[in-house]
C-alpha cells in the first residue's frame, strides 16, 4: 500500500524498562526520531497518535526490589516517573505515556493471551528447568550463577557470561548456584506455553522479504538472518511471581513473558487513551502502523509481535519499523551496570535549559545507518559552531538589523535582484526536502536541510551588506531584511519538528504565532509593517569548563569501575620476624586535626600519645574534613625518625588503608583502647 492509501498514521516508541532511568542512547535511538516524526506529521494536519508508556515487567526488576529491600512496584513507581518526566522535560510529545501495570495492560494482555490460547495458537511443553528448594521457587536465568564453560569465570549468568559474551543456557553453567539463596538448584519440570514461530515463518518471510524491500538495510537483514537460522517455538510464560498471570486453567504461579505483555502496552495504552476508539487504531487497513525501537528489539517487532497480532487475527501489522543502531558515548558502548551513560534526569541539572541542544546533537550525529558516536567536545562544537554561530546568529542579525534600521517593523520588499531570487530559490527548495527525508525516516539529512536554510540567510547577509547599502540606499535595505526576515520565520517552522522549545521561542520574537507548515517557503510569513518582538539569543555558547565537568565526571566513573575490577596487589617479599618486631604501631587519640596551608593533600594532627603529645602530617587531606577526626583514635608508626613536611616535624606516620580506587581511610581501632596501647 502506498503511503496515500492511510487515513492516519499511529507511532509507537519502544516502551522503556521502568528500572532505571532514560540516558542519551535511549533517546537518540528511539524517542527524539519518533517525535521529530510525530510532530512533523501532526504539523502536516494529518491524524496520529503517539503512544508510549513504561515496561514494568521482567526479571531485573524483581532483581532490583530484592537487592534494595522493596517490592518491584516500588522500583516501577520509582522509574516510571522519572523517565515520565525526563520525556516530557525534553518534550517527547507522547499523546500518552502509561504503563503496562495499569489495569487496562491488564485486561487487554489478559484477553489477547486467551484468545490465542482458545484459538489453539500455542502449544504447551513440559521441560525442565531449575528450581531452588530452599525458597521454592523457579530460577529465571539471569538468578543462576556459575562458572562460564568457555572462559570458567566464576560469575557467569543462566542467559550469558559477561566476560566473555557468549549466550548461554542455564544447565551449560558448571557448578550453578541459586542467586537468591546460594543453594545448588535442582532440575524439575515445569509446563510452558509457546507461540509456535516456526509455523509462522513462511507468511512473515513473504511480509517482510518481499512485502517490505523499502524497511532499513539494518532492520531487513536482521530479518533475513533470523529466517535463515529458522524461527523456533518461543515460550510466552514464565515461572514467576511479578507479570501478568496466564489466564489458564493450571497456570497457578506462572505469569506472561515480559515480552509477551510488553508490546501489547502498545494497544492497552491506545485504549486507556481512547476507549472507545482505539480499535480503529489497530484494527482498520487504513491505519499506518510505525514502531520507533532500537536495534536489540528488532526481532521481538518485526517477527514475534507480528506473529502475535496474526495469530489473533484481529489486527493490523506495522508498515516499518525504523530501528536505529546504537550510540556510543566517548568512544565506548553505553552500559547501565558501569554508568556509563548520559543520564537524562542529570543532564537536565547540570546543563539546565538545553534539551534542544541535545536533542540537536543527537539527531546530527543519530545512529541511523550504523553506531555512533557521543563526545562532549562534539556536543560542543556542535552548539558553538552551529546552533550559535550559524542559526542564532543569523537569527540575530536579521532581528538586531531590522530593530536598528526599523524600529523592529518588517519593512517592504522592493524589487528583486538576481541574487534576491537565488536565495528565495534556494529556500523554497528546503520544504520539499525535509519532507522527503522525514517521510524516509533520514532525520539526519532532514535536520542538515532545516539548518541549510540558516547557512543561506547568513551567506544572503554577508553578500547584500545591508549595514554597507544603509547609507545611500536604505530601500534596498528594506528589501534585503525584508527577504531575510521571512528566511527566519522560516527557519521557525523547519526547525518546528526537531527543536521545539526554541522554534517556539522563535516564533515568539518575532510574533508569528503557531507553525504553519505547509506555508514553509513562503516570502509573506510576516507583512509589511508586522511589529517584531525584543530580539535575544536563541542559544548560548558553552563554554570550554561546562564540557570538562561533563568529561571529569565521565573519568571519575571510569576509575570507579575500573576500581571496582581491581584486584588486590600480590604479596610482597617475605621478611625476618625481628624486623616486624621492631615496628613501633601505637593507637593515639587526635587532639587536634587542621589543613596544612598551600598544600591541599596534607593535614596537621596533634595527637595524645600517652606520653606527651606529638604531630604528625599526614597525606589524606583529599579524604577527611579535619574536624570529623578531632577525638577519634587512630593508629600511627611510633619509632619512624621525625621528619620535616613543609616546614612542620612529622613525628610519625598515621597509618590508612589504601581502598583498590587508590583512596584511603584511617585505621581506627575496633573500640576505644588508652592512648599508646601498642598495635601488635
Ligand atoms: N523494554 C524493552 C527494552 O527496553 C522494549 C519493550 S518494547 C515493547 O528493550 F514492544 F515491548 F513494548
Ligand atoms: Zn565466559
Amino acid at each position: 500500500m502506498t503511503e496515500k492509501h492511510f487515513k492516519r498514521t499511529l507511532v509507537t516508541a519502544a516502551l522503556p524498562y521502568a528500572n532505571g532511568g532514560v540516558h542519551i542512547g535511549h533517546l537518540a535511538g528511539v524517542y527524539v526520531p519518533a517525535d521529530i516524526y510525530a510532530r512533523y506529521l501532526r504539523l502536516r494536519g494529518r491524524e496520529v497518535l503517539f503512544v508510549c508508556g513504561s515496561d514494568e515487567h521482567g526479571v531485573p526488576i524483581t532483581i532490583r526490589a530484592r537487592k534494595e529491600g522493596i517490592t518491584p512496584q516500588d522500583v516501577v513507581d520509582r522509574y516510571h516517573k522519572m523517565i515520565k518526566d525526563s520525556f516530557a522535560e525534553f518534550g517527547i510529545s507522547f499523546d500518552i505515556y502509561s504503563r503496562t501495570t495499569s489495569k487496562t495492560h491488564a485486561q487487554t494482555a489478559t484477553e489477547f493471551f486467551r484468545k490465542l490460547y482458545d484459538k489453539g495458537e500455542f502449544i504447551e511443553q513440559e521441560s525442565e528447568q531449575y528450581y531452588d528448594e530452599e525458597t521454592k521457587t523457579f530460577l529465571a536465568d539471569r538468578y543462576i550463577t556459575g562458572e562460564c564453560p568457555h572462559c570458567h569465570n566464576e560469575g557467569a549468568y543462566g542467559d550469558q557470561c559477561e566476560k566473555c559474551g557468549t549466550s548461554l543456557s542455564p544447565t551449560e553453567l558448571i557448578n550453578p548456584k541459586s542467586a537468591i539463596s546460594g543453594a545448588t538448584p535442582v532440575l524439575r519440570k515445569t509446563k510452558h506455553w509457546y507461540l509456535p514461530l516456526d509455523k509462522h515463518q513462511p507468511w512473515l518471510e513473504e511480509w517482510i522479504l518481499k512485502g517490505h524491500p523499502e524497511w532499513r538495510s539494518n532492520v531487513y537483514g536482521q530479518c533475513k538472518s533470523w529466517f535463515e537460522m529458522g524461527l523456533q517455538p518461543r515460550a510466552v510464560s514464565r515461572d514467576l511471581d511479578w507479570g501478568i498471570p496466564v489466564p489458564v486453567e493450571g497456570a497457578e504461579g506462572k505469569v506472561m513473558y515480559v515480552w509477551f505483555d510488553a508490546p501489547i502496552g502498545y494497544i492497552s495504552n491506545t485504549r486507556e487513551l481512547l476507549p472507545d476508539t482505539w480499535e480503529t487504531w489497530w484494527k482498520s487497513d487504513d491505519t499506518r502502523l510505525i514502531h520507533f525501537i532500537g536495534k536489540d528489539n528488532i526481532v521481538f517487532h518485526c517477527i514475534v509481535f507480528p506473529a502475535m497480532l496474526k495469530a489473533e487475527g484481529s489486527y493490523i501489522l506495522p508498515d516499518n519499523v525504523p530501528s536505529n543502531e546504537f550510540l556510543n558515548l566517548e568512544d565506548e558502548k553505553i552500559s547501565t551496570s558501569r554508568n556509563w551513560a548520559v543520564w537524562l534526569h542529570e543532564y537536565l541539572q547540570d546543563l539546565p535549559g538545553k534539551q534542544d541542544v541535545l536533542r540537536y546533537v543527537l539527531t546530527a550525529n543519530a545512529p541511523e545507518t550504523k553506531d555512533n558516536n557521543f563526545t562532549w567536545k562534539d556536543f560542543q562544537a556542535r552548539n558553538n559552531n552551529e546552533l550559535v554561530a550559524v542559526y542564532g546568529n543569523f537569527v540575530n542579525r536579521a532581528l538586531v538589523l531590522t530593530q536598528k534600521y526599523f524600529d523592529g517593523k518588517v519593512p517592504s520588499c522592493g524589487e528583486l535582484t538576481d541574487a534576491d531570487r537565488q536565495t528565495i530559490a534556494e529556500f523554497q527548495g528546503v520544504k520539499a526536502d525535509v519532507e522527503r527525508l522525514i517521510e524516509k525516516f533520514r532525520f539526519r539529512d532532514a535536520l542538515k536541510e532545516a539548518m541549510n536554510l540558516a547557512r543561506i540567510g547568513n551567506k544572503y547577509l554577508a553578500d547584500s551588506e545591508p549595514w554597507k547599502v544603509w547609507k545611500t540606499d536604505p530601500d534596498r535595505v528594506a528589501t534585503i531584511l525584508n527577504i531575510a526576515l521571512q528566511l527566519v520565520a522560516n527557519l521557525a517552522i523547519a526547525f518546528e519538528p526537531f527543536l521545539p522549545m526554541s522554534s517556539k521561542r522563535l516564533r515568539e520574537m518575532i510574533c508569528l504565532g503557531d507553525a504553519n507548515w505547509e506555508r514553509l517557503g513562503a516570502t509573506d510569513l510576516l507583512a509589511d509593517g508586522h511589529q517584531l518582538g525584543k530580539p535575544e539569543l536563541l542559544f548560548d555558547k558553552i563554554e570550554d569548563s561546562v564540557v570538562e565537568a561533563q568529561i571529569n565526571k565521565l573519568e571519575e566513573i571510569k576509575k570507579a569501575n575500573a576500581a571496582a575490577q581491581a584486584k588486590a596487589a600480590p604479596v610482597a617479599a617475605p621478611i625476618e620476624f625481628e624486623q616486624w618486631e621492631k615496628l613501633d604501631i601505637r593507637v593515639g587519640t587526635v587532639l587536634e586535626c587542621e589543613k596544612v596551608p598551600k598544600a591541599d593533600k596534607l593535614l596537621r594532627f596533634l595527637i595524645d600519645d600517652g606520653l606527651e603529645r606529638r604531630t604528625i602530617v599526614s597525606g589524606i587531606a583529599k579524604y577527611y574534613a579535619p574536624e570529623e577526626l578531632v577525638g577519634k583514635q587512630v593508629c600511627f608508626l611510633a619509632n619512624l625518625p621525625a621528619r620535616k613536611l613543609r616546614g612542620i616535624e612529622s613525628q610519625g606516620m598515621i597509618l590508612s588503608a589504601e581502598d583498590l580506587d587508590g583512596s584511603l581511610c584511617v585505621i581506627t581501632p575496633q573500640k576505644q583502647v588508652k592512648p599508646g596501647s601498642q598495635v601488635k
